[in-house]
């Protein structure tokens, strides 16, 4: 069975009488410990696919199942629930919380559900992206890149079953480019761990389990 699984899902975005459709169709699997790349032209729909495998946005229609979990079945509360303990996030934007330092920014969405963070995977975590003396720094006081690194920490302690990222090397230099993208080889290899990246580096793509092309809101060979 595969890990992940997507099947036809339809996204349409709907605000200040505009309708935009940014999913049709789309459907995308992938086997657990398969690393695929996403890639595709700006608008073609590939952050809002990722948003919905996270179950921040819901489809209008289709499914999506990881692991035995069917995240189009279940409830806001539900969703969030499922997404902290299974799911790791790294987007573009990364947020957090301008009032708390980095260190309280990576145990906050743990801590907020009542969950136990496994601190020797954080502080290894923390060690390979060099990020390890920004612990009490506040996101203003650090740089684009190191935010993008102490993101990708957060994404990756809780030791999720799928990782989701969307350009997460968007703001890096060369040196964390690679840094990061043999992390989440490492996540694939050592954890088990799927991943889905979306990214427009090709040379980055290429070293993927698998490519997978977004066009116009669909996946065009999956
Ligand atoms: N919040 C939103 N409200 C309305 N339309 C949106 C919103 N977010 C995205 N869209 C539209 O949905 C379509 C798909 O956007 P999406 O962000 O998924 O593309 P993308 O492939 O991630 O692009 P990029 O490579 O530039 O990040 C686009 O037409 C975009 O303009
Ligand atoms: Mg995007």
């Amino acid at each position: 069975m595969n890990a992940l699984e997507a099947h036809d899902l339809v996204f349409t975005y709907k605000g200040r009488g505009q309708e935009t459709p940014a999913l049709r169709g789309c459907t995308l699997s992938a086997a657990r410990g398969e690393f695929t790349a996403v890639i595709g032209k700006s608008g073609s729909g590939k952050t809002t696919l990722l948003h919905c495998l996270a179950g921040l946005l819901v489809p209008n229609q289709g499914h999506i199942r990881i692991g035995s979990s069917f995240l189009t079945e279940m409830n806001e509360e539900q969703r969030s629930l499922f997404r902290l303990q299974n799911i790791g996030l790294v987007f573009q934007s990364c947020a957090m919380v301008p009032e708390l330092t980095i260190g309280e920014n990576l145990r906050l969405p743990f801590e907020a559900a009542g969950l136990k963070l496994d601190e020797e995977r954080l502080a290894e975590l923390k060690n390979r992206l060099d990020i390890a003396d920004l612990e009490d720094r506040y996101p203003q006081e650090c740089s684009g890149g190191q935010l993008q690194r102490a993101a990708i920490a957060r994404a990756l302690a809780g030791n999720p079953q799928v990782i989701l990222a969307d350009e997460p090397t968007g703001n890096l230099d060369q040196e964390n480019t690679l840094t990061v993208f043999s992390m989440l080889k490492e996540c694939q290899r050592e954890y088990g761990q799927t991943v889905i990246l979306v990214t427009h580096d090709l040379m980055l793509a290429k070293q993927a389990d698998r490519m997978v092309m977004m066009e116009d809101g669909r996946i065009l060979d999956s």
